[in-house]
């Protein structure tokens, strides 16, 4: 058996293309002491790794031309030279777009999802989950009775946070691309409402959907949505900045208009990233996993089979094209 690996072959100019990646076979490498081989179950793909594929000032590294791209994942343990792991457990973690890896063992953690199927441990059960959970939680603090609006929200973590608001007593309102991903938003995931921000009616709804204003947003895709978003923030409104994603892949800035808002609205907006919250992860993760067990979480997963569909499925994500959590069934 070989090992196969994506790649960063050249650093996008524009759009991501598939041209960007490359698949290389190689060996499969062997642990060191302190080490584990783990073969990868499912890779994550999510949209903070457009940005890794750029080289310039950001929070993380860069990936290096030729290295393995970075990546989420789930896997099985199949060999072991650390006591903490034997063969067989089933593991998270950073093993990148690629079928084998060797990985320190105080990098990996092992996985219980309580009956949910592995998938969830990159996504509800998994760092989206836990991103939704802290950014509205532990920034947005919402009150019973406010209004949540969150962007990207039928995506892996918009999805959680209009959930959890409900769970809160607040009015969830998302915000989503076309009428099929806000029918699911609504009737699938229990929002009071959700505006496709491809309308031209855009504004107009979105201020139907908030009679009493905006206390929360969870900002996800910034650009022309977070402009329309602002002039309709409530005094003291909070927003958790966790993503920008309209902008990713997307060498053209819109320009935000309505700046003067978060002044007269008072309004605090912290941005955050969730790898340097690891403090509130299992609190996080232990009541992201009772409210899925007990049914009051509900999320949907877009698949994609083998590591060779990691490229197209990637770029399928950033244009929209997934519904739920993207992932990569690699075993
Ligand atoms: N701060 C952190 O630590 C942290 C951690 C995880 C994720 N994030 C951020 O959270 C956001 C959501 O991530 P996710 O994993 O849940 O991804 P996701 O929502 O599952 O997938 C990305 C979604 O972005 C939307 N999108 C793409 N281009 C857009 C545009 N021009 N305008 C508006 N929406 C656009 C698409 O949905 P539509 O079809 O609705 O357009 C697409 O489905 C991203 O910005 C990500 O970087 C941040």
């Amino acid at each position: 058996m070989r090992n196969l690996q994506v790649v960063l072959a050249s650093r996008p100019q524009g759009p991501v293309t598939e041209k960007n990646f490359r698949l290389v076979e190689s060996a499969i490498p062997s642990p060191n002491q302190g080490q584990v081989l783990v073969r990868n179950l499912y890779l994550s793909l999510d949209p903070y790794m457009r940005m890794r594929m750029n080289d310039g000032k950001s929070y993380a590294p860069p990936v290096q031309l030729g290295e393995v791209m970075i990546g989420g994942t789930i896997g099985e343990v199949i060999e072991s030279k650390d006591p903490r792991f034997s063969k067989g457990d089933v593991v998270g973690g950073r093993a990148g777009w690629q079928l084998f890896a060797t990985a320190d063992a105080s990098t990996l953690r092992k996985v219980d999802t309580r009956g949910a199927p592995l998938s969830t441990a990159l996504g509800v059960v998994g760092m989206p989950g836990v991103t939704a959970w802290y950014g509205l939680l532990g920034i947005g603090a919402p009150r019973p009775g406010e209004t949540v609006v969150v962007s990207a929200a039928s995506g892996a973590v918009g999805s959680v946070v209009g959930q959890i608001a409900r769970l809160k007593g607040c009015r969830a309102v998302g915000i989503a691309g076309g009428a099929v991903k806000c029918g699911y938003v609504v009737s699938e995931l229990g929002f009071d409402a959700c505006v496709d921000y491809k309308s031209e009616t855009f504004a107009t709804r979105l201020r139907e959907a908030t009679p009493d204003g905006i206390d929360i947003y969870f900002e996800n895709v910034g650009g022309r949505v977070l402009d329309t978003v602002l002039p309709l923030l409530n005094a003291f409104a909070r927003i958790p900045f966790c993503g920008y994603v309209s902008e990713y892949d997307n060498s053209a800035s819109h320009g935000v208009q309505h700046l003067r808002s978060l002044l007269v609205s008072r309004a605090r907006l912290q941005g955050f990233i969730i790898s340097e919250h690891l403090d509130i992860w299992d609190e996080a993760l232990a009541e992201l996993s009772d409210w899925l067990v007990a049914g009051k979480l509900r999320y949907h997963e877009t698949i994609s089979h083998g590591l060779e569909s990691a490229p197209a499925a990637f770029i399928g994500m950033l244009k929209g094209q997934n519904l739920g959590k993207q992932l990569v069934k690699l075993g």
